[in-house]
């Protein structure tokens, strides 16, 4: 059965973790929906706040951890502003998806699995997104971009960097780790 969250006598200002947890009811049952909040708003899950997390629902620590290794879409690394995805599944991998993922390389100067120095960027790679008929796929901020090539790719970097402009909150990729 879901807790409560446990009241601290000493609280002072609510921080942002504990304003997500409260939205939710404290309802430990609800630790997924609180850590995409929480991810929403930090764009990772660092170390502290998992503590904090497993704290004010009053769970342990290593059960907030295995949640949050267990879901794809949430990081326990800083992740950037925009979030890349390349397929390099079968049919995006006959179909060019090797020199798609190269030139995101070269482009946004990491490698595949990193993230940009000024965190503005992540660059991941999949096995497959489901839709193989669209090959070569790519995902850019949770927007699918199908039969992708080198200038449709320079075209969407462009259009990620216009909204890099302007406030954003960074959408998160759904779907298990594993
Ligand atoms: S292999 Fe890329 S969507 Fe299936």
């Amino acid at each position: 059965m879901a807790q409560k969250r446990k009241t601290s006598g000493t609280d002072s200002k609510p921080t942002a973790v504990r304003r997500i947890i409260a939205k939710y009811g404290g309802q430990t049952r609800a630790i997924i929906p609180i850590l995409q909040d929480i991810q929403d708003r930090e764009r990772w899950l660092s170390s502290q706040v998992l503590e904090e997390v497993a704290r004010e629902l009053d769970v342990p620590l290593a059960h907030v951890y295995s949640v949050a290794t267990f879901y794809k879409s949430l990081s326990l690394e800083p992740r950037g502003r925009h979030i890349c995805t390349v397929c390099m599944g079968t049919a995006c991998h006959v179909r060019g998806g090797t020199a798609i993922l190269e030139h995101f390389e070269r482009r946004l100067r990491i490698r595949a699995g990193q993230t940009s120095p000024d965190r503005e960027y992540t660059l991941e790679r999949v096995n497959c997104l489901g839709a193989c008929a669209l090959a070569p796929l790519v995902v850019a901020d949770g927007r699918y971009y199908s039969q992708m090539t080198e200038s449709k790719a320079n075209a969407v970097l462009e259009t990620l960097g216009r909204r890099s402009e302007r406030p954003h909150r960074n959408p998160s990729g759904a779907g298990r780790r594993r």
